[in-house]
């Protein structure tokens, strides 16, 4: 994609039409591609084999996040999403960190993890050290149970054994490198494949044998510098802004109830994201939250601050002192194989708009997606309230929803007539 590939100015005055013809020029994709998206990618044949009890299928408004630069690279991100003004105010806020030089993010290796339960345990520690000792050959087999992941280069790295949870119980992590798939099909036959051998290694029973979803090792980084001057409102400076923002940020640390719905906020471009290209939401949104609580209070999983001036190597360029500083953290299970993929046709064709084929680099998108959805909630917040943008958009809504009122309904004869 050229250098200003997702940053195009004026296109939410286009038609749908025109909008697709635009992401034509700039992605690989035919307007024969993007009519896929005309039914929502999923008709109910498929549907029927996908799930149980099929009676149709449940669409969701399918945009495209503007003005997204990752560690250099422009996306057009595609985001499905039900609620007004999530897509526009996450591309606003991606224009405003683009003015600082766009998003850095890392991403730990795709690492998810298999937990095996073993129970009626009389001495945890001298099983946990036998199976220690196992723990070699143990690998082995997990490695023989997934051939194919090994010759995709991924497969199990390292084997944990917990007690002290509860007198009696032991329990088992195989931490297991799944490359572009989210894995859990994978982590969870590691897990049942394991399970009787180390049983017998603890002299317990085997209990739940199963993934976690707090994929703790395979978290997103995320931070964006924002200039004061691109937070500035009709009526309040810039720096007045970021300094709403940080606390907004501080409140957000310091209470609880606050830092749900700061985090909800994240997850409205989070799930977006995740949706369009067909993961499982539920999935990251677990572990989203067991992360936000994992020091025993529940936390947001992102922070906004004041920036130190930074001194860039070369040219001594230092970066101004007002500028905005946010950082996300959190663990990102999605994959770019497999799962709903097969399935869904518009989630394959959300992913090559996004052209992204590692899902490690997804993971990373998904994450800026999610502090961008915060700068803009946080920035709205802390100036007009949330309530005047969403309100406008909200209208035309309803507008909508009267207009499906008012269309005259389909007769359907009664039931004992049928
Ligand atoms: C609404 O969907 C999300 C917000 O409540 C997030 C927040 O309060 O930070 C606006």
């Amino acid at each position: 994609m050229s250098e200003q590939g997702s940053r195009i100015p004026g296109f939410y005055r286009l038609t749908v039409e025109a909008r697709r013809r635009e992401l034509c020029e700039r992605a690989q994709l035919s307007i024969d591609d993007l009519t896929t998206l005309e039914h929502g990618g999923l008709d109910t044949r498929t549907a029927d084999q996908v799930v149980e009890n099929v009676v149709g299928v449940y669409t969701l408004p399918l945009g495209v996040g503007l003005n997204f630069r990752v560690n250099g690279r422009d996306y057009l991100v595609p985001m499905a999403v039900e609620e007004p003004s999530v897509i526009a105010a996450a591309s606003n806020a991606a224009r405003m960190v683009r003015e600082g030089g766009g998003f850095q993010a890392e991403a730990d290796d795709p690492i998810m993890t298999a937990q095996v339960e073993i129970v009626g345990i009389s001495d945890p520690d001298a099983a946990k050290k036998r199976i220690e000792r196992e723990a070699p050959e143990l690998l082995r087999h997990a490695h023989a149970a997934l051939p194919r992941l090994a010759e995709r280069g991924g497969g199990p790295r390292a084997l944990e054994v917990r007690t002290g949870i509860d007198p009696g119980r032991v329990i088992v992590h195989v931490h297991i490198d799944c490359r572009n798939a989210m894995g859990a099909n994978m982590v969870n036959t590691v897990a049942e494949s394991l399970a009787d051998r180390l049983a017998s290694l603890a002299g317990g029973r085997s209990g739940l044998r199963i993934l976690t979803n707090l994929a703790d090792r395979r978290c997103v980084r995320v931070t964006a510098r924002v200039p004061a001057r691109a937070l500035a409102t009709q009526d309040l400076a810039g720096t007045a802004v970021r300094d709403g923002i940080v606390a907004a940020s501080r409140f957000a640390e310091d209470d609880s109830y606050r830092a749900a719905t700061h985090n909800k906020g994240i997850m409205n471009g989070v799930d977006a994201v995740v949706i369009a290209t067909g993961n499982d939401w539920r999935g990251v949104e677990a572990g989203a939250h067991a992360f936000a609580a994992a020091s025993g209070r529940y936390r947001p999983l992102a922070a906004w601050s004041c920036a130190p001036p930074v001194r860039t190597e070369g040219d001594g360029d230092v970066n101004h002192p007002d500028d905005l500083v946010g950082r996300l953290e959190m663990p990102m299970a999605v994959g770019t194989v497999g799962g709903t993929l097969q399935a869904h046709a518009g989630a394959r064709l959300a992913q090559r708009l996004l052209g992204v084929t590692s899902a490690t680099t997804l993971g990373m998108i998904v994450g800026c997606v999610g502090l961008a959805s915060n700068l803009a909630a946080l920035r709205a917040l802390a100036t007009d309230g949330i309530q005047r943008g969403h309100m406008a958009l909200h209208k035309r809504q309803q507008a909508v929803v009267r207009r499906e009122r008012e269309k005259p309904k389909p007769s359907v004869p009664p039931t004992s007539a049928r």
